[in-house]
């Protein structure tokens, strides 16, 4: 399987009025197209920071991060820019959703401001809100959904632009368990039927084991990869992920 994201020996350093803070201290991951990666760590352990560089939201301090043959960490501000907005995804743990508009309309938008046809994207909107179990919910506001509704509709916003990658910070933290869990197997429904690669970042390790692999930070290190073994056995994560951090 040819690798859509490389991430070569990243590092991260915050500049403070103190001692600078070392958020990602030389991480190397590689990401298959198709494959569905969690990652998981302890709070301050450089998730986020992570999630952030390969969106190409930041800069590393040294390293470099690849996605499709393209080095980003190499673009300028603008290019980057334009980079994220065609080909990356982003789904965080607020849901995004503008309240006064519509399903289709919080999907189309994006597009329509990048100046796509409004009627194709409409379109395409409508199909990827069926795609993901919520053709009934097209004409509803953010206000008339269930949490679990609302993130999914924030995925299909993700999807788009057809993204090379999804990323998702926490997309789950907002939810209770049965709405948690909708959200992840839609994400596993994306990666598994669509073939899109995604990457979320998660605490939870029922929600990991939706995942092809589960990828452990430490002090903003890679201390592990665990292999969940598929629904069921969130148990079984959480004793190696304890293992990996201990
Ligand atoms: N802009 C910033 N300036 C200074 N320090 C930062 C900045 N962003 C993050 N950090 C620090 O870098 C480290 C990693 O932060 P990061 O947000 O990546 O953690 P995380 O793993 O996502 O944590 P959480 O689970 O709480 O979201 C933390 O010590 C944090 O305080
Ligand atoms: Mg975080």
């Amino acid at each position: 399987m040819a690798a859509v994201l490389v991430v070569r020996d990243v590092r991260k350093e915050f500049p403070t009025d103190a001692q600078a803070v070392r958020a990602l201290d030389g991480v190397s991951l590689t990401v298959d197209e198709g494959e569905f990666v969690c990652i998981m760590g302890a709070s301050g352990s450089g998730k986020s920071t992570l999630l952030h560089l390969v969106g190409g939201l930041d800069r590393p301090t040294s390293g470099s991060i690849t996605i499709e043959g393209r080095d980003i960490t190499r673009m300028s501000d603008r290019e980057r820019t334009l980079f994220r907005r065609r080909r990356m995804g982003v789904i965080f743990q607020a849901f995004n959703l503008l309240p006064t508009l519509t399903a289709v309309e919080n999907v189309a938008l994006p597009s329509i401001i990048d100046g796509s046809d409004g009627r194709e994207v409409t379109k395409r909107a409508r199909s990827l809100l069926e795609e993901l179990d919520l053709g009934h919910r097209g004409t509803h506001r953010p206000q008339a959904m269930s949490g679990g509704e609302q993130q999914r509709v924030a995925i299909a916003r993700a999807l788009m632009n057809d993204p090379a990658i999804v990323l998702a910070d926490e997309p789950t933290g907002n939810l209770d368990t049965r709405h948690g869990e909708e959200v992840w197997r839609a994400l596993a429904t994306m990666s598994r039927a669509r073939g899109k690669t995604v990457i979320a970042v998660t605490h939870e390790s029922a929600g990991a084991t939706f995942a092809d692999r589960v990828v452990v930070i430490k002090d903003g290190r890679i201390a592990g990869q665990i292999e969940p073994g598929g629904e069921g056995h969130a148990a079984l994560v959480a004793t190696r992920y304890a293992e990996l951090v201990g």
